[in-house]
Parts: C-alpha cells; sequence; structure tokens
C-alpha cells in the first residue's frame, strides 16, 4: 500500500533534516530530558522520520539498550538507517497501525510530530499499547500546542491541511479509550506532551 501521506513524507525526505534549527534541539532535548528513560530500555520511535530523536535516545539507553524507529515512508526509514548505523539502533518500514513486533516488548514508545498524521488514532493506539510493556509508556510530543500545530498544518495545506493534533480533552479519550491509565496532556503554546501507561 502506497497512500498519499506515504507519498507526501517521501518528496519531503531528502530535505528533512534541513528544516530543524539548533533551538528545536535544544527544546527537544529538554523534553526528552523529563522523560524517566533507563539505561538498557528498549525504546520505540514511531513516525521517526530520519531519526531526529535517534541520538538522544540512544545515549540514555546505552549499549544494553536498544532505539527503534518506525515510519511509513521507505525514503525517511532509508536515511533514518543512514544517519544512524549503529548495532543499537534499528528502523523499520511499517505503518503504525500494523506494528511488526510481539506483543509486550517495548519499554517506551515516543510519538514525536508524528500522531496527527495517523489515519486511523484508535487502531494506532491500541497496536501501540499492545507492544508496549505493563507498566511502560506512551509519550506523544509536539513542540508546539495542539492548537499552533493544527493551525501549521492548515497553512501547509495538502494531503496534511486537516491532520490536527487532538486537544488535551480529546487526547485523554483517545488514550483512555485505547486503555491507557494515567493520562496527563500538557498543552500550551510551544510543547504538547500527552502521555499514558499501558496498563496490562
Ligand atoms: C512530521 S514527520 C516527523 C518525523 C520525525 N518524528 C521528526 O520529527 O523529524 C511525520 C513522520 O511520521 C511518518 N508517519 C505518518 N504516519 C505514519 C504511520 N501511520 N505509520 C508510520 N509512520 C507514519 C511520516 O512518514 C513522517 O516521516
Amino acid at each position: 500500500m502506497h497512500d498519499t501521506h506515504q507519498e507526501f513524507f517521501d518528496k519531503l525526505a531528502h530535505e528533512w533534516d534541513l528544516w530543524f534549527t539548533a533551538e528545536d534541539l535544544e527544546r527537544l532535548t529538554r523534553v526528552v530530558n523529563r522523560l524517566q528513560i533507563v539505561a538498557g530500555s528498549d525504546i520505540l520511535d514511531l513516525g521517526c522520520g530520519t531519526g531526529i530523536l535517534f541520538d538522544m535516545l540512544r545515549r540514555k539507553v546505552g549499549d544494553k539498550g536498544s532505539v527503534t524507529g518506525v515510519d511509513f515512508s521507505l525514503k525517511m526509514a532509508d536515511r533514518a538507517h543512514r544517519n544512524f548505523p549503529f548495532e543499537n539502533v534499528n528502523v523499520v518500514d511499517a505503518d503504525v497501525i500494523g506494528l511488526p513486533f510481539r506483543d509486550r516488548c517495548f519499554d517506551m514508545a515516543i510519538a514525536f510530530s508524528s500522531f496527527p498524521h495517523f489515519s486511523d488514532r484508535h487502531k494506532a493506539l491500541m497496536e501501540i499499547r499492545r507492544v508496549l510493556k505493563v507498566g511502560s509508556p506512551l509519550h506523544v510530543i509536539h513542540l508546539m500546542s495542539s492548537r499552533e500545530i493544527s493551525e501549521m498544518h492548515h497553512r501547509v495545506g495538502g494531503v496534511v491541511a486537516h491532520d490536527s493534533l487532538p486537544n488535551g480533552d480529546e487526547m485523554t479519550k483517545l488514550l483512555t479509550q485505547a486503555g491507557f491509565v494515567h493520562v496527563k496532556v500538557e498543552d500550551k503554546p510551544g510543547l504538547y506532551l500527552a502521555s499514558g501507561v499501558n496498563p496490562k
């Protein structure tokens, strides 16, 4: 299957890394530092793009842990793989709604700047919960509020024009309906951080 979103992101892959400023990276580092990432853990990066999170994550998990990026744009996944040819970094070309992993194998899942593009949010969240170990969290991160993201996608137009990020109440409902517990959402100008834990 190759849908319009895959084509959209395939076309952007060659220039994607150029869009990040040093300030973006600094802010992203600050958010990642807030997550409780333990050395030796196995982390799933959903919609990993070219691997912007990989270096931060792989330093935190160390040699005994791993980072697995998933992206359904083959061009993004290829770049991520080329950018980070490390033993404990894996990149898989797959759709979030059908993750090619066994049940309960990750200690944390992160979706950075990718959640609004998932075509079926409930299915995606159920699938993410399936691959998380008991007690492990999902974090949905953006460096903008839900309103800022939705407005930005509207300005970009085309296939992403209506890719909105759920506001706090909507996201709490989505995460809860998918079976996550301890749901928290921070949604303010310059930061969106939604988290939920897989209870079983
Ligand atoms: C805005 S980009 C963000 C990439 C990366 N996280 C970053 O911040 O640089 C969104 C990424 O999510 C991927 N994506 C969107 N929907 C997806 C899905 N259903 N399954 C896997 N990847 C998906 C896209 O191909 C794209 O690379």
